[in-house]
């Protein structure tokens, strides 16, 4: 199949919402807590979730979506026999509202289960990373090279700081020697953005607890294109159905890293 038609609408899409949410900081953002103080949604994640739904509704009327916000109702799919649109409106919504930089649009295209296009976008740094399987990643257009390997001791490792603390997906206390033993370890709040900067060398793996599809369905693409790894803290695949532990790494640093924790 030839997806060249839905990847040129995936990243003028996501440029055009992300202009959207590049204006919209110039006014006061609405904000509401889901389900708590930590956990907020503004206006504009469901707008621009409700966006993307009406372009695909309009130009692929067959085709799925799977968006945090839930805004697409009514739709019944088994995700490995459907086309799917994995999509975060806003993806580091407490720095959208907070910081007011270092959030992104993450748009992704699955077919039957196989990760096929990945967009993801940082409007205030007007980055736009893309892939499309087996064509290659972009950033800005400009062909990103294959990843290579490197060691803890030379790696910056995202790692969500809320993990190092009593938790019920690991013992922190595995965390402390990577800790120790990184060059630095670094955490940006949105984890498309973690992902996207692996595939361009500012960070070298990332390991979160828990994140969910449309968080990953984007990076997931890019950086199988690159030659780095996506999964599970065991090692195991990703599945797009549920909320995941994940290692995101540059080639083999994912093994060193996976020891420590199993
Ligand atoms: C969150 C960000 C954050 C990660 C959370 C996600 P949201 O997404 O990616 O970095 O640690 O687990 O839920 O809610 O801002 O789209
Ligand atoms: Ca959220
Ligand atoms: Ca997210
Ligand atoms: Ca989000």
């Amino acid at each position: 199949m030839n997806y060249n038609n839905i990847y040129e609408l995936a990243k003028s899409w996501t440029k055009e919402a992300g202009e959207n949410l590049r204006e919209s900081l110039k006014h006061k953002i609405e904000v509401e807590f889901k389900t708590s103080a930590s956990d907020l949604v503004t206006k504009k994640d469901r707008e621009i979730e409700q966006f993307f739904a009406g372009k695909i509704s309009e130009h692929f009327p067959e085709h799925m979506i799977l968006g945090e916000e839930g805004t697409v109702a009514n739709q019944e799919y088994i995700f490995e026999e459907a086309q799917v649109w994995v999509i975060d409106p806003i993806d580091g919504t407490t720095n959208f509202v907070n910081q007011k930089m270092n959030f992104a649009i993450s748009v992704a295209f699955y077919d039957q289960g196989e990760p096929i296009i990945g967009v993801i976008y940082d409007p205030m740094k007007d980055e736009l990373f893309t892939t499309l399987k087996g064509q290659g990643a972009f950033l800005n257009g400009e062909k990103i090279e294959q990843l290579t390997a490197v060691t803890v001791e030379e790696a910056l490792i995202s790692l969500n700081s809320l993990w190092t603390i009593p938790n019920d997906k690991v013992d922190e206390k595995k965390v402390y020697p990577i800790v120790e033993k990184a060059r630095g370890i670094r955490y940006i709040g949105s984890a498309a953005l973690e992902i996207a900067w692996i595939s361009v060398g500012r960070l070298d793996a990332y390991v979160d607890f828990r994140l969910s599809p449309w968080d990953i369905g984007a990076g997931i693409v890019l950086l199988k294109e690159l030659g780095g790894e996506a999964t599970t803290l065991a090692g195991e695949d990703i599945n797009m159905k549920d909320t995941n532990t994940t290692l995101f790494s540059r080639p083999g640093l994912a093994s060193e890293i996976r020891n420590y924790f199993n």
